[in-house]
């Protein structure tokens, strides 16, 4: 299969625009070497097809479809490979992209758990919205382990686990968490046998988690914020890493080191990572300890075949 990052920052992207932290100024500026990033979004295909999954839709989906040619193959007047859209939460980064397809001629493929359709239909009504353009054609994705077909891409098998993370802010259960505000998905090629983990929003790696992470080829997961305080210590509101549901790289029990724990030959890559993380700074220490440790760190236009 071909995972292709649309976009790897977190919400805001990067730069944000109201932001002058160090590193927001510093990309402007050219005086920080690190490289610009749109917000959170892969597309995966299988190696002979045209057609795939996009997972998520972010606001900056316009944008990566015309950065990345491979997303219009151009077949008839109207064409696009996006043959299904799969949710990992009902966030405003990864769904209101949504609007962007809505000059489709048929109702939009997409997948979805039934707490991120509540979400969409209800605190933020996209999907509601959506009606009154090309219609959502949707499917429920279940956490009972089931694995799934998106149509159109017969090559690709997908399996969501429930994580431990938090529902968007016009969630009515923004502090009380239920299974499926947020998901990570396994990706299995069924040709080559080879599996990618996708979870872009991670708060706590569970053993279900983590023995799912330990059996891919790639994980691609949270990569949000380097410490759990990294916001509110740059005097940027009150809320911790923890808090808004995504687990920090540093510390004792941080992604650093689980994924230190992961067989040798699986390729570690963080991705949706928020503009305020250190490890955007080519030159930092931070990114050297990734380097040290072989973690990657995404970027936009990146191509992981697998
Ligand atoms: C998150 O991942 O925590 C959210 O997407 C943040 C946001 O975009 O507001
Ligand atoms: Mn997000
Ligand atoms: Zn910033």
């Amino acid at each position: 299969m071909r995972i292709s990052v649309l976009g790897s920052a977190a919400g805001g992207g990067f730069p944000q625009w109201n932001c002058n932290c160090r590193n927001c100024a510093g990309v402007r500026a050219g005086s920080v070497r690190c490289k610009p990033r749109t917000q959170s979004s892969i597309f995966v295909r299988p190696d002979k097809s045209a057609d795939g999954v996009l997972f998520n839709a972010s606001p900056d989906l316009l944008e990566q479809i015309r950065a990345r040619p491979e997303l219009q193959p151009a077949r008839a007047l109207r064409d696009t490979a996006i043959a299904g859209v799969v949710l990992m939460d009902g966030q405003v980064d990864h769904a209101t992209g949504l609007f962007m397809l809505r000059e489709r001629g048929t109702p939009l493929p997409l997948w979805c758990t039934d707490p991120v359709h509540d979400d969409l239909t209800q605190g933020n009504p996209i999907l509601r919205v959506l009606g009154h353009y090309c219609g959502v054609d949707r499917h429920r994705i279940g956490l009972d382990g089931t694995a799934f077909r998106v149509p159109g891409v017969e090559g690709l098998s997908f399996r969501a686990l429930a994580l431990s993370s938090k529902p968007a802010p016009y969630s009515p259960h923004r502090e009380q968490p239920v299974d499926g505000d947020n998901i990570g998905m396994l990706i299995t090629d069924l040709a080559s046998g080879a599996t990618a983990f996708y979870a872009p929003g991670l708060g706590a790696i569970t053993p279900p988690v983590f023995d799912a992470m330990a059996g891919a080829d790639a994980v691609l997961v949270d990569g949000t914020f380097w410490t759990d305080d990294e916001m509110p210590r740059l005097g940027i509101g009150h809320k911790t890493a923890r808090s808004i549901g995504h687990l920090p790289q540093s510390g004792p029990g941080g992604m650093i080191e689980w994924l230190a724990k992961l067989p040798a030959r699986t390729r570690r890559c963080l991705i949706h990572i928020n503009n305020t993380n250190p490890i955007l700074d080519e030159d930092s220490d931070e990114r050297a300890l990734l380097t040290r440790e072989r973690i990657e760190v995404c970027e936009d236009g990146m191509l992981i075949p697998l």
